[in-house]
């Protein structure tokens, strides 16, 4: 039997195939067809990048260098909570990135990254507009201003508490 991720990964294999047939096969559709693929998909796996590039007759490196080029490109898939640091002039000169690596160093991944149980994923944003905040990181759509290292932990860690209580909750309901 099939598990939910296969069967999930065929199905957008099957459509990123479908995506492709509506291009042309020259490398001017190279980024149309990224955009797409991530606009439907929310990220390019490595299995998308090599289909992508057997269409267009390029290597599968040459379309990985081109992606890598542009920030606006994910490879991993984007986790529950999406974190984003905001690493712009005035949170850059407060310290984003002292931020950015705490949150790297608490999840134990790297900026662009999704952790394993896909709960977090870390993304660097420009200016988010709201600089006397500074450092700014925002989780989900929720900005949380003059970031310090003891909050990135106190977040991780609210978050984690309300997981734990999610299954308590889901545990007792079934066993009722
Ligand atoms: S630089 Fe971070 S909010 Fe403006």
């Amino acid at each position: 039997m099939q598990h939910t991720a296969e069967i999930e990964e065929e199905a957008t294999l099957t459509d990123i195939a479908s995506i492709l047939t509506t291009f042309e096969k020259g490398r001017g559709s190279l980024i149309p067809i990224l955009q797409m693929i991530q606009e439907k998909h929310k990220y390019l796996s490595a299995l998308a990048l090599q289909m992508v590039a057997k269409h267009l007759k390029m290597s599968a490196c040459e379309v990985y260098g081109v992606a890598t080029f542009y920030n606006q490109f994910r490879f991993y898939p984007p986790g529950k909570h999406q974190i984003k640091v905001c690493l712009g002039t005035a949170c850059h000169v407060r310290g984003g990135d002292i931020i950015l690596e705490n949150f790297e160093r608490k999840l134990e991944i790297n900026v662009g990254e999704t952790t394993p149980d896909r709960e977090f994923s870390i993304d660097r944003v420009a200016c988010v507009g709201c600089c006397a905040l500074a450092p700014v990181s925002i989780i989900d759509d929720t900005v949380y201003g003059h970031m310090a290292p003891s909050k990135v932990e106190g977040l991780i860690l609210g978050f984690e508490i309300e997981k734990e209580r999610e299954k308590r909750e889901k545990k007792k309901s079934e066993s009722e």
